[in-house]
This record gives structure tokens, sequence and C-alpha cells, in this order.
């Protein structure tokens, strides 16, 4: 086997929660050395937007019709909608003295490893360059200005959006699992960005053929920048934009060559710590160019159903929240969790899913507690029919295999245990109560050996294809008047032996939960721009 495939495999056995023995992590949290998690570039010129998402009047049901949304022109004005709506602030909680913001992209901890890039050429309102997001002003500030030839190296109507990582962030609080939770926070982070993209009427998609070091280089995290420690990574870039396209990586760092770049990065932490798993995983899953997958189109499906009338896209998007606590007692119709789930597949030109260049490859094991309708346990949802024929394999004998009254006949969801499974729902979620006091909760499994034939960083991609899900998850809980939870703790192996799974065919990569949440009612929401005076 390749070592570097080794080298990763190692990394996701080391990083597993067990009951007896959590991944390894700090002993406790420093507080006074937690990093910053607004990074700035101190002296590079600022591009202050406006704040335009509240007046944008796009239903969030018309996102999934394709071509009802008339796309807007692609002008500075609307390149600032589109990362209000994805990585933008959405608010403010304060409890005493401490306040914090939270994003329209959700995070682990809400720690907010991911960092945002704009890559453009000259666009109505906005001069070429690459800039770097800070959520926190809603402006931009450019690292770098190119000549003239850059501009011909985009294809025309689009631009890119590209996404980093600080491990750092999240590994001051979760150790060497951190680096699984940037991928999960990325994941959500293209997913947001699709969502935003639908919104303004553009298409989105990931660009899978860069290298990373040809990211690092468009981004510009590859010049002198931050200790090691505090280094950002290069994770991904989409292109988005009103009219679909694919920029040349060549054409483009050509064009970039003896740019200067502005600013320097400022320090999140007075002693980062260094997580050497976390170097090596990253190491081991560097990915070169790669050729552009062939073209496998998404089969058509029925449309999907939602809620009526529904709420705006931009409020949806700055009112997701994660519910911290369940009520116990609400329970949601029948009707809901399908449509929940077949939000879960894709569909041509639907966001998030029509962004993955890669059919799915993640299915989904939930545990049903209180829908209406549905007895009570085990449910298993194959996202593709070659999917259905590897859990029907990989899981062992003895499940029921029942099929459910009143399921839209297309989506593949079986029965497997009629049975209250809110204490095993619980126990695998690292006895976390919000997986057993919602409506549902469900574990993320991925066809993981198979996906490795692409390479190492194949990893990655899955990850991403878990944030996605939980993206989705989020929104589509929030539009049926429920609330989302994503949920990273969990006991790997326990809900491999649940289900009888043997060797790495599936993996769980994520957990989710959905239900009727308790508001904390001792911390106060303030708005997400008050404090800016524009
Ligand atoms: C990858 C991921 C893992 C998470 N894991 C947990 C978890 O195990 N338990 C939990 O209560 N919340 C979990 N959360 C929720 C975050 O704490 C929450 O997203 C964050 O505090 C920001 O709040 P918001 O989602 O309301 O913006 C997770 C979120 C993400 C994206």
């Amino acid at each position: 086997m390749d070592t570097r495939i080794e080298g990763i495999l190692r990394y996701h056995e080391r990083t597993k929660h067990h009951q007896t023995r959590y991944a390894p992590g700090p002993a406790g949290l420093d507080w006074p050395n937690q990093p910053d998690p607004f990074r700035v570039y101190e002296g590079a010129p600022r591009h202050e937007w406006r704040l335009g998402a509240g007046a944008l009047g796009t239903a969030y049901a018309d996102l999934k019709r394709p071509g009802s949304v008339p796309p807007r022109p692609l002008t500075g004005d609307n390149l600032g909608i589109l990362f209000e709506m994805s990585l933008g602030l959405s608010a403010w909680k304060s409890v005493g003295a401490v306040s914090w913001a939270l994003r329209c992209n959700p995070s682990s901890g809400n720690l907010h490893p991911t960092e945002g890039y704009l890559v453009c050429p000259s666009v109505p309102g906005l001069d070429r360059g690459v800039y770097h997001y800070l959520p926190r002003e809603h402006a931009i500030e450019r690292r770098a200005q190119p000549g003239e030839r850059w501009d011909e190296a985009f294809s025309p109507g689009g631009v890119i959006v590209g996404l980093s990582s600080i491990p750092w962030r999240e590994a001051w609080k979760y150790g060497e699992r951190a680096y699984r939770y940037c991928q999960h926070d990325a994941g959500h982070a293209l997913a947001s960005l699709r969502y935003a993209a639908a919104a303004l009427g553009w298409e989105a998609s990931l660009l899978e053929a860069w290298a990373d070091a040809d990211v690092a280089s468009l981004l510009g995290l590859d010049q002198d920048g931050p200790a090691a420690e505090e280094r950002e990574v290069p994770e991904l870039l989409i292109r988005v934009g009103p009219e679909p396209g694919s920029p040349e990586p060549a054409r483009l760092l050509e064009a970039l060559r003896d740019t200067p770049w502005a600013g320097r990065s400022n320090r999140l932490s007075a002693r980062p710590v260094h997580w050497l798993a976390i170097d090596e995983a990253e190491r081991a899953i560097r990915k070169p160019r790669t050729r552009l997958r062939p073209e496998d189109p998404i089969p058509p499906l029925p449309p999907l159903v939602g809620p009526v009338p529904g709420p705006l896209a931009a409020d949806l998007f700055r009112e997701r929240r994660s519910a911290v606590a369940y009520d116990g007692t609400t329970a949601m119709p029948a009707a809901a969790f399908f449509s929940i789930l077949d939000a879960l597949l894709p569909r041509p030109r639907v966001p998030p899913f029509d962004a993955l260049p890669w059919p799915p490859r993640l299915h989904v094991l939930a545990f049903v507690h209180r829908v209406e309708g549905l007895a009570a346990g085990l449910y298993l949802l194959a996202r593709t029919a070659e999917g259905e024929d590897v859990l029907r394999e990989a899981v062992g004998p003895g499940w029921e295999w029942a099929s459910l009254p009143g399921c839209p006949s297309h989506l593949r969801i079986w029965r497997l245990l009629a049975e209250d499974v809110t204490r095993v729902a619980r126990l695998i979620s690292c006895h976390q109560d919000i997986a057993a006091d919602s409506c549902f909760s469900l574990a993320m499994l991925a066809e993981f050996e198979a996906a490795f034939v692409e390479g190492p960083w194949a990893y990655r991609t899955l990850f991403w294809e878990a944030g996605a899900m939980g993206q989705s998850l989020y929104l589509e809980a929030e539009a049926w008047g429920f609330r989302g939870t994503g949920i990273g703790c969990y006991f790997d192996e326990e809900v491999h032996r649940l289900l009888g799974l043997r060797g790495d065919v599936l993996q769980d990569l994520y957990h989710f939960t959905v239900g009727g949440p308790l508001e904390d009612d001792r911390l106060t929401t303030l708005p997400p721009y008050g404090h800016l005076q524009r």
C-alpha cells in the first residue's frame, strides 16, 4: 500500500474516540492562549463591503427549483452579499462581560479554522486581485494585485473563492482529532458558499484538479507568513459566478508571478502548540494536480418539496444556529423527516451537492426517536444504488430491512430495528444528550476504503462531503421549524460494532441531530454587524 495512504489511515485510527480512551488532546483548556478567531493581514489595503443580504428577496424554496432565481450581475457588491451570506457573521452572543461572534458557516466548538479568500478579475465596483475576507469587518484586504494579463486568465462570468485552514485554532481545544474537524468545517463552508451563490442565481463548483501547492501559491499562503505552529494550509477552490467555467491553474499562476504580496499576518496566540500527528496527516494527504474527472451526470429525481411558503434564503442562512439542548418531547411529521433526508440526495443544479464533482460516498444510519408515524428505531439511508449494495454487503446479518409506508419511492431507506434507541444514540455520541432528546440523530457512513483509489487526499474530500451534508441538514431542519447540531464527538468503533461492520469498507465520519430546541435564556443575542458604524 502507498505509504502516504498508510500514514493517513494511521492518523484516522489514532484519532478515534473510544469509550475507554479519547483521542490524544490537551490536558485542559489554556484560555489565555486561545487562538484569535480572526486573522488579519496588517498593512494590506482594505475594501469595505456594504451589507446587502437583508435586501435579497430570494426564497429558500427557489434554490431547489433550478432556473427560478434570475442571475445577479457579477459585481463587487454582489460578491459582498455572497460572502455575507456564507462566511459572514450571523450574530453576537454574550453572557456577562463575555461576548463571541457566530457565523453563517458553523464550526466545531465555534473555533473557526476556515479562512476565506476572493480571487477575482476586475469587475464593476472591485479591482482585480487576491483578497482575504475579514468576517468581523465584512471587508476584504487586498494581498496581491497582478497586472492586466490576470483578467484574461479567468473564464468569463466567474471568480474563484479559496478556503484554507488554520489547524492550530481547532487543535488548541481538540488536539489530534482537530484535523478532522478542520475538514468538516471546510465542507460546511463549501456548502455555505454554494447555497449563497444559488441565492444570487449563480453557479458554483469545486475546482478539483488543482494541486494543494498551486492553491497555496494562488492564495499567497506560501509567502512569508505566520509561525509554523500557526500556519494556514490550503484546502479548496470553488469557481463561483453567473456562468459556469473552469480557469486554468497554470495561466493564473503565471499571471500572478512576481506580484508583490501586501500585509503581515497577525499572531493568533502567545504560545501556539505543535501537534505532530496533524503535521503528519497534512503532509500525507497533500494533493498533486489531477486530471478533470469525466462528467458523471447526476441522475434526475422528483423535485424536492419543502415547507410552504418557507423563509427567505438570506434570513435562513443568518438565522441558522446549533441547538445546545433539545426538549425531548417535540415530534416531527414523517413528511418533514423524509424531506430532510431527500435533500441529502444530489440533484442537477440544486445546492449544495451539485458543487461536488463525485457521486455520493456517504450514507446515513439514523436513530429515530420522535417521528410521527414511524416506529422508534434504527434506519439506514443509501444515497446511491451502488451504496445500497455496499451497505447490504457490509452490515451484519439479522436486521429487518423493512420498507417504510409513505416514503417517497426514490428514497432508499429501510428500518433495521424497531426499538427505543435513545440510550445507544446518547452513548455513541460521547454521552451527549443532544443525540437522544432530539427527533432523530444520525451517523454518516463513508465508503472509506474504496475512496483511496483516487489517492490519500480522498480522506479530506470524504469529510468535505460530510460537512456539506451537515450544512444541508442544518438548513433543512431550520426551514421545517426544527434545529440541528453537528456532532464531531462520537465513539467511532461503537457505531461500527453496532452494525457489525468489519475492516475499513465503511467508516463513521460525522454525526448530526435534529429536533425541537431548548433556548438558553442566560445568553443575549446581538445583531451581526451592530458594531460597524457604516
Ligand atoms: C464539525 C462540527 C462538530 C460539532 N460537534 C459538536 C458536538 O460534538 N457537540 C455539540 O454540542 N456541538 C457540536 N457542534 C456545534 C458547534 O459547537 C457550533 O456549530 C458552534 O458552536 C457554532 O454555533 P452555531 O452553529 O450556532 O453557529 C459541532 C459543529 C461542527 C460544525
